[in-house]
């Protein structure tokens, strides 16, 4: 097995080879929200498949190809599906599109996602703006010897999200006229959604929504030094006393109806990138 940065260094020349520009940002397209990938003007597209040692994504709504080309002027790499650690990626396999996106020289990342919605002020279709998050997933993308020129051993997390690009986005929200919730996501490591006890838990912890994916990609992009945004689509109410049950192909039909509003922020923030 080759060191990590060896892997990184590896897939970052089949990149290279096909595509030569810089991007400012990565961009990890979550459930449903994989049709933000086609508003890019497209200069190559590569399969997962081709890329050495990068896992296959195998999650419904995922469709494993990194597309590079421009967005909103800026150059920018989109991950269309993303490795989840139910899928029985470790949290390092999880955090390599993040890691090559900066080996390739960009300084930003903008993930996205769907989760569960704790606050009760949510409703089904809101998005909600990550400011924080907590990790219950009992694994971080860190664990093991730390390669110093990928980051440092004790990374600071008090401030994960870029609060700059923060206020980008809720700008942005508010010139568009539409509503940004702000608040933490809670990591949970899946595959099944949370019981009526779990929601309440994470609620009472000081989660505004759940899902099960974002936290060791952001953990990666902090090692990295890069500014992180990430937006969460509320795809179903998971507020303990007023429970739905939640399907996937639901969850995914209500991410793909927020793309529009996601479009938005993410143009705005590769503009002040
Ligand atoms: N829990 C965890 N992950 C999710 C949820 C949820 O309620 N909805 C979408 N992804």
């Amino acid at each position: 097995m080759l060191h990590l940065a060896e892997q990184i260094d590896a897939a970052a020349a089949i990149v290279r080879s096909q595509w030569a520009e810089r991007p400012v940002a990565g961009i990890i397209l979550g459930s449903g929200l994989g049709g933000l990938a086609r508003e890019i003007d497209a200069a190559a597209k590569i399969d997962y498949a081709e890329l050495p040692h990068f896992p296959r994504s195998t999650a419904v709504g995922h469709a494993g190809r990194l597309v590079c080309g421009t967005l909103a002027g800026r150059p920018v790499v989109a991950f269309q599906g993303r490795f989840h650690l139910y899928e029985g990626w470790t949290a390092e396999q999880a955090s390599l599109p993040v890691r090559l996106a900066k080996a390739l020289g960009a300084g930003g990342l903008i993930v996205s996602n769907a989760a569960g919605g704790l606050n009760p002020l949510y409703r089904v279709g809101d998005v909600m703006l990550i400011d924080d998050q907590i990790n219950l997933m009992f694994a971080n993308p860190l664990i093991g010897v730390n390669d110093d020129d990928l980051g440092p051993r004790f990374p600071d997390m008090c401030a994960p999200y870029d609060r700059q690009l923060q206020e980008v986005a809720m700008a942005a929200a508010l010139e568009h006229r539409f509503v940004l919730h702000r608040g933490v996501y809670v990591g949970m490591l899946g595959p099944t959604y949370e019981t009526r006890a779990e929601y309440r838990m994470c609620r009472r912890l000081g989660g505004d929504a759940v899902g099960m994916s974002t936290v060791p990609e952001v953990v990666a992009a902090v090692h990295a030094g890069m500014r992180v945004a990430g937006v969460s689509t509320i795809t179903n109410a998971g507020t303990a006393d007023a429970l739905d049950e939640t399907d996937h192909s639901a969850v995914t039909q209500i991410a793909g109806a927020a793309a529009e509003r996601l479009g938005v922020i993410t143009r705005a923030i590769l503009q002040a990138l």
